[in-house]
């Protein structure tokens, strides 16, 4: 039987989820299962995005027969040709005899070499910026090479702003009846396997993927629809933000990945000791004991943290075996920009970490800590000191935001230190505060509102004098206040909170026309509740006034979470971009490979795609 979900009135999800396999691409551990997405535009034509792994085939063609309700397909646009979407062109092709595969020349050469049947009637090849007109929906084609294999292009529909990603932006984890990253906790429960997903399958192509953002940031993207895992129609830019921490190599948070190998447990001893005292310290830390964890985990946490410690005994004269499957895999993933501490351990002669230090220093701009302990066997307690200045020389690296304490006792606040950063961790929501003075409408955002009584139910807000709201509440004496949801986009933060209703009419263009029962406006969507009140007391307070209000009205509008100012700036705000590394060089317009430096020799062939340099543009 079908199972389908719809992502708007005219396109259909048509994947299907497994949840048996144990390995992706015979590798990666999948316990939360993987999805296959397949995504059916209905418009004048009808278009299918990709297909899925065999394994559940007979899943989707039946989604694909339900979507359809009977019409024929007229495209089947192929992104990717890695047999997890691609394995069931032909079976569509014999069952839509009239259907144009939609893909880019490299991607049908790949087509041909995986399965042993005539595309050449059904094929439809494409380049950079080719369009297909869907009827209301033209779709554009934009090459995407080596996100993950050579022949990758992704679409972009500029009816909707919807982007059909590819594999960038999926994740591993089967969907659990949601079809939306706001529709369940991402961050809590995805967002560590959209990491392990992205270093794993793409990591190695970072310049690739910026590549790839460099176009995407040309056009306005509102809906994202990757070929595994959830689609984002919510918190784009944060989710894009990852991404350009990833494929830059640059560190997602600071803190410290402890990666060991050993074999009774000695070495361990030294790794558990050096991060009780990081932790001591304030830094976050996250261990691995390599024998046991899937290297995926351990190679998608490198990408996360902004220090390294790797631990590992000898082993026949060389770095122990788990251990040095790790360094490879790294060194492979592209690891990059990272301190690294290392502890070898070795009864009669410790080799590791000279070999580690060796591996580790042909990566790209890895700082590897002077501070080295050299176990014989085991830990001594004169070498806790060693552990000792290991952690501080670590700490030493962290920048002062990083919020590491990076002295002893001796630094302990003084009596009647004042550190801002103390006020910063009170937690608040944001509303809007509107009021009413005659015909003139007006609000701003604020962050105090408390219920102080509830009998009599009363509340109580606090106004910045230097807005113009407060000087109509000081005249008016009456209010509403919008409790802003999760979902609040950026657009009612700038609209209420960043220019003055002096010079603006903050409802105009807004579409808000609804009031409460005291006539004042109020803000009727991504908001939780409503409550307007009449103001009984006002206390100056320096820079602010503090109102206390009778409420005369409450009503709850949705069940969605309330907005804090941590989560406002977390997931809201837009992140200033990191400013671009000053790089040189000149990047293969075929497959994305950059090769760095003033000039680009004119017998020069792409090591990656083999395409010679009339081929590379500048960066
Ligand atoms: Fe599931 Fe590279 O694909």
């Amino acid at each position: 039987m079908h199972s389908i979900k719809r992502i708007a009135d005219d396109l259909v999800w048509v994947g299907a989820n497994d949840r048996r396999l144990a390995m992706f691409e015979g590798v990666y551990s999948v316990p939360g299962g993987v999805s296959y997405n397949s995504y059916l535009l209905l418009d004048e034509k009808t278009v299918l995005f990709d297909t899925v792994d065999k394994a559940v085939q007979q899943r989707f063609l039946e989604n694909v027969d339900e979507a359809l309700g009977g019409r024929d397909l007229d495209y089947l646009v192929v992104q990717h040709v890695e047999p997890d979407h691609s394995v069931v062109i032909r079976e569509l092709a014999s069952r839509h005899p009239g259907v144009k595969v939609v893909c880019s020349a490299k991607a049908l050469a790949m087509i041909r070499q995986f399965y042993d049947f005539e595309i050449g009637s059904y094929a439809y090849t494409v380049e950079e910026n080719d369009t297909l007109d869907a009827g209301r929906h033209k779709l554009r084609f934009i090459m995407a090479p080596m996100v993950h294999w050579p022949e990758v292009m992704v679409t972009y529909d500029s009816a909707d702003k919807t982007l059909f990603s590819a594999d960038a932006f999926g994740s591993f984890g089967a969907l659990n009846g949601a079809i939306f990253a706001d529709e369940v906790d991402f961050d809590k429960d995805y967002m560590d396997e959209a990491r392990r997903y992205y270093a794993n399958i793409v990591g190695k192509y970072g310049n690739q993927v910026q590549a790839l953002l460099g176009k995407a940031a040309s056009f306005p993207i509102e809906t994202i629809c990757p070929l595994h895992g959830y689609v984002w129609r919510q918190n784009i830019g944060d989710f894009l933000s990852k991404y350009e921490s990833w494929s830059s190599y640059s560190p997602e948070e600071h803190g410290v990945m402890i990666a060991y190998a050993s074999v009774y447990g000695n070495t361990e001893n030294a790794a558990e000791i050096l991060s009780s005292m990081l932790r001591d310290k304030g830094v976050k830390t996250q261990m691995f004991d390599v024998s046991v964890a899937p290297a995926s985990e351990i190679v998608s946490a490198a990408f996360r943290w902004s220090h390294l410690v790797f631990a590992s005994t000898t082993y026949n004269a060389g770095i122990f075996v788990t251990m040095e499957a790790l360094i490879s895999d790294l060194a492979a993933h592209n690891i990059q920009n990272r301190t690294v501490a290392i502890i070898e351990n070795g009864s009669w002669a410790a080799t590791s970490g000279s070999l580690i230090r060796g591996r580790l220093s042909k990566c790209r701009n890895i700082n590897i800590l002077d501070e080295t302990v050299s176990l014989r066997s085991g830990l001594k307690r004169a070498q806790l000191e060693e552990i000792g200045a290991m952690a501080d020389a670590l700490i030493a690296t962290f920048p002062d935001s990083a919020g590491v304490r990076k002295g002893g006792a001796a630094s302990l606040p003084a009596p009647g230190m004042i550190d801002n950063d103390a006020m910063f961790k009170l937690s608040y929501g944001l509303f809007v505060l509107t009021v009413r003075d005659g015909e003139k409408d007006n609000g701003c955002i604020i962050n105090t509102v408390t219920q102080i009584s509830h009998d009599p139910l009363r509340v109580s807000i606090a106004v910045n004098k230097a807005n113009l709201t407060h000087d109509m509440l000081l005249k008016t004496r009456a209010f509403n206040v919008s409790v802003l949801t999760e979902s609040a986009p950026f657009r009612i933060f700038q609209q209420f909170g960043f220019h003055s209703g002096k010079d603006t009419d903050k409802f105009a263009g807004s579409g808000y026309s609804e009031r409460a029962a005291n006539g004042i406006r109020y803000v009727p969507e991504h908001v939780s509740g409503m409550i307007s009140a009449k103001v009984v007391e006002s206390f100056d307070s320096g820079s602010h006034t503090l109102f206390v209000a009778d409420v005369t009205q409450a009503f709850a509008i949705s069940n969605e979470k309330s907005v804090t100012y941590q989560y406002y700036f977390d997931h809201i705000k837009p992140k200033p971009q990191p400013p671009k590394a000053d790089k040189k060089g000149f990047v293969c317009k075929i497959c994305g490979y950059v090769h760095e430096g003033d000039e680009l020799p004119d017998d020069f062939i792409c090591p990656l795609c083999k395409h010679c340099a009339k081929d590379f543009e500048p960066l």
